[in-house]
């Protein structure tokens, strides 16, 4: 069945929303952050003024309100990434669900001279905590470059660097480029050397379905507020025999069984690396966020996406001075537009977009090491979602035209 935008954008309030200036909200900073359906929203509010209650900890009724309500959004959200209960920890978002794979995993289980691959694409979240972990631990850090005519990943470049690895993380689809990797194929080659993967699917997530069984890495680390829900909470899927070889991150309340003067035993499972209070309110966001999205068919909403970003940089390479980082048609591309224009600073573009109405992403996107490999020091970005209509992305391009007609 066609996907009836007006009726998905009836679901999200904000998208009613008048600017100061007094133009009509058009909302392309999707990669940053989606925005969230009333049913996300009324479901947190309901918490707070129906049940809202510590979890986990006493037997009165808003408590068991809140704990039964807390175990169904973790049954609801892991059934959404195909996989049990068991296999997901709950964290802030997709930065510390990394921080979560290095601290808790490759803290414990890498050794000096061990080798890590990263690539050059990742967000900061998937490079720093792997620097720190080479200064901590001294395990080598290899980074797979990219193609810059393609702007896709240099898989033979990526084959090489795998020789002798214990560890690749790679991003599933970049936040600046818009481009899928083939993590498929990657989980297989790192696979066949025995290293183990993470996939950083903070942007991959919103686009397709996961399902985290079938898919085969070992980590994937997502955010819950990309994908419709609430920001403040994100998870790490974790493999059990990945799980068993984790010891703990963040210590503290909850993730312990006993504590005594001497010394703490710990809880075994997701239960060890879900410390102090839970996230309760966005959990619960989270699960009525994947209920909602689980009435869509993921492939039609990415062709959705697809279509209009598409469109979108074809236009844009039609206005003189425009130049675009990546290539939307790209099988899997989450559709995010990078684009700079050559004597406008992106700063004061994002400004002169803003004006008419236009939200974009400017800056280095935290990813300087691909912003260095693309010779750039920042980029504006237009990225699209499911409630994004054609007529807002051609009333996108002819303020573009505009504005670069205008001021270059
Ligand atoms: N990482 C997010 C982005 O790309 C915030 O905008």
């Amino acid at each position: 069945m066609a996907l009836d935008i007006q009726s998905i954008r009836a679901d999200f309030p904000i998208l009613e929303r008048v600017l100061p200036n007094g133009k009509k909200l058009v909302y392309f900073d999707n990669a940053a952050t989606s925005q969230k359906p009333k049913i996300v929203i009324d479901a947190m509010t309901k918490f707070y003024e129906q049940y809202n209650s510590n979890a986990h900890r006493a037997n009165h009724t808003l408590a068991e309100e809140a704990t039964a309500a807390l175990e169904h959004s973790r049954l609801s959200i892991s059934r959404y990434f195909g996989t049990s209960p068991a296999n997901l920890i709950y964290t802030s978002g997709a930065t510390e669900a990394i921080n979560l794979a290095a601290y808790g995993w490759a803290r414990y289980n890498l050794e000096r001279d061990d080798v890590v691959v990263v690539t050059e694409m990742e967000h900061h979240a998937d490079i720093v905590p792997w620097q720190e972990m080479s200064k901590e631990k001294g395990i080598e850090l290899r980074y797979v470059p990219i193609d810059t005519k393609t702007f896709t990943l240099d898989m033979d470049a990526f084959e090489v660097a795998l020789e002798g690895a214990k560890l690749v993380c790679v991003v599933h689809t970049s936040n600046v480029l818009g481009v899928r990797n083939p993590v498929e194929d990657i989980i297989e080659k790192s696979h066949a050397v025995g290293a183990r993967v993470l996939i950083d699917s903070a942007q991959g997530a919103p686009h397709e379905r996961i399902f985290f069984d079938n898919l085969g890495a070992d980590f994937v680390a997502i955010s819950a507020h990309k994908m419709a829900g609430p920001t403040g909470i994100g998870c790490l899927l974790v493999k059990s025999e990945a799980m068993e070889q984790m010891g703990p991150f963040m210590t503290g309340g909850s993730m312990i069984r006993r504590v005594t003067t001497e010394g703490s035993v710990f809880q075994e499972g997701h239960a060890m690396f879900e410390t102090g209070t839970p996230r309760i309110a966005e959990a619960i966001g989270w699960g009525a966020a994947v209920e909602w999205l689980s009435q869509f068919e993921m492939r039609e909403v990415h062709a959705h996406i697809q279509d209009i970003a598409s469109w979108t940089a074809n236009q844009m390479l039609e206005i003189p001075g425009i130049r675009v980082f990546g290539d939307p048609s790209l099988p899997g591309s989450s559709g995010a537009v990078s684009f700079l224009h050559d004597s406008i600073q992106s700063q004061d573009l994002a400004f002169l977009l803003d004006e008419g109405g236009f939200a974009v992403r400017t800056g280095h996107h935290c990813a300087q090491p691909l912003m260095d490999a693309l010779g750039v020091p920042s980029t504006n970005r237009a990225s699209f979602w499911i409630y994004n209509t054609l007529d807002e992305a051609q009333a996108f391009v002819s303020h573009l035209r505009y504005v670069c007609e205008r001021f270059a």
